[in-house]
């Protein structure tokens, strides 16, 4: 049995709680991450209570002063989180009062953790998304150098995994950077959601106190206070809104991870990973394995987790609070931290993935990538399109047979398949010229992706 004697709410208690609830009560080891915010929330709940005159200027002072030393201590390591504590809310409002006397105790007024909680979780999803955003902009950067070097790099594009037809490997990957590009707004989207003050609802039922909250969102940075006070200390949407943007980023990395380890293998080795972002195995002396993107694929789960974990917890909470939402924070921060360590080791090696232009072009030559081009080139000289891939289709068989490609065909063979066939079809089926007609906008002709690419670049700013 543990001794309620520390606990603020112990004077409603006669008995103790028992140890083994205080263990599965805590939440310090995992919200002690807030502490920062927690800091900076008292400070401006402090400031305003000193403006309200709600609490002396005197007390307001040593309270900014105490939250601002015990700041500075706990990010020196000179003051240590208490595992004892039940969160890190009142981990810091105790080393206050423990520092300052009865002054700290004043600093709860007009508040409550629940309204407390929710303004540290806001400002944390603001400061993390921010992050996240500025790595995803430094991967859509990395996604356009390589692109740059690859505007006239021919590869198969592929559908069922099956070549299909040509393009560049910086149409490709282009195709990545306009998924970050998404994601950064879906991320935005998040960030203002987000963006509301929760000071203010104490714990379900606002105050009778004379609270500023205007003052205290501006001094926080937040663009307006929450509407309704048990919706502020109970929605958690801006939480879900973070963990399904970060999973759809997640889903994106995973599915250039699995064409990075496709591309490495021997049978593709469209790309080459510079042995920083590869590993060995311990058995086999050959082995060059793309692990990084492996475990990005793998991981991908934890943010579905998380999303799924979080969507589950809030579907059955009456309003307000409820202890059910302190689930959110282990999530949350997780699928953060997945993110940040996925984007922090896939960066890099985008950067210095070498690409293999002989493979991706000899790939190309190869499948019959030029099929369509070849129908094309029939319905051009005024061949219904259906006639003229039938006519193709029983090329491409007749080719299959003979193991020959369709640029192996003779003019005279050409010719008795369809009299509108002329010289011309040779430069028809050319593979630089299948890229280079496909000039539509969001094409893959060079011109074309060089235009995405400023677009690209304009989102972001570049
Ligand atoms: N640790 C709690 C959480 O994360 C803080 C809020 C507690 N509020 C309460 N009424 N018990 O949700």
């Amino acid at each position: 049995m543990s001794a309620n004697t520390n606990k603020v709410w112990r004077g409603r208690f006669s008995g103790e709680s028992a140890q083994e609830v205080d263990v599965f009560n805590s939440s310090i080891s995992f919200d002690y991450v807030l502490f920062e915010e927690d800091i900076a929330g008292s400070i401006a709940h402090a400031k305003m209570l000193g403006q309200q005159k709600i609490i002396s200027s005197e007390d307001t002072q040593k309270i900014v002063e105490g939250l601002e030393t015990i700041l500075k201590d706990l990010k020196s390591g000179q003051l240590l989180f208490d595992e004892q504590a039940e969160d890190i809310h009142m981990f810091i409002e105790a080393e206050l009062t423990n520092r300052i006397g009865d002054a700290g105790k004043r600093l709860h007024t007009g508040r409550s953790r629940n309204d407390q909680v929710a303004l540290d979780l806001r400002l944390y999803v603001k400061k993390q998304i921010a992050e996240i955003k500025a790595k995803l902009i430094q991967f859509e950067q990395v996604i356009i150098q390589q692109a740059e070097q690859h505007l006239n790099t021919v590869m198969p594009g592929y559908t069922h995994l099956q070549i299909a037809q040509p393009i560049t490997f910086a149409h490709q990957i282009l195709a990545y950077a306009q998924m970050i590009a998404r994601d950064i707004k879906r991320l935005d989207e998040a960030s203002e959601h987000t963006d509301s003050m929760p000071l203010g609802n104490g714990a379900l039922a606002g105050t009778t106190y004379p609270l500023d909250r205007q003052f205290v969102a501006e001094q926080l940075g937040f663009k307006e206070v929450t509407a309704n006070s048990l919706d502020g200390v109970s929605d958690r949407d801006f939480v879900l809104d973070t963990a399904y943007a970060l999973s759809m980023v997640m889903m994106h990395l995973s599915r250039l991870s699995e064409e990075i380890i496709l591309w490495c293998t021997q049978e593709f080795h469209f790309v080459e990973l510079d042995d920083a972002f590869a590993t060995g195995s311990s058995i086999m002396p050959q082995k060059k394995n793309p692990d990084v993107a492996e475990l990005v694929r793998g991981k991908t789960g934890r943010a579905y987790g998380n999303l799924q974990t979080l969507l589950t917890m809030m579907k059955g909470i009456p309003l307000a609070y409820n202890k059910d939402m302190q689930e959110d924070k282990e999530a949350l921060f997780d699928s953060i931290r997945t993110v940040d360590i996925a984007l922090s080791a896939m960066i890099p090696m985008v950067k210095t993935m070498q690409v293999n232009r002989e493979r991706m072009r000899t790939a190309a030559s190869k499948g019959f990538i030029n099929a369509t081009d070849c129908a094309d080139y029939l319905t051009k000289k005024g061949v219904p399109f259906r006639e003229a891939y039938e006519v193709i289709g029983s090329l491409v068989q007749a080719c299959i047979e003979k193991n020959q490609t369709l640029e192996d065909v003779s003019l005279e063979i050409y010719q008795t398949l369809h009299p509108v066939f002329e010289a011309d079809i040779y430069e028809a089926i050319d593979l630089d010229e299948c890229v280079i007609k496909r000039s539509i906008e969001g094409g893959p002709a060079p011109e074309a992706v060089k235009k995405q690419i400023s677009r690209l670049k304009n989102q972001i700013d570049l």
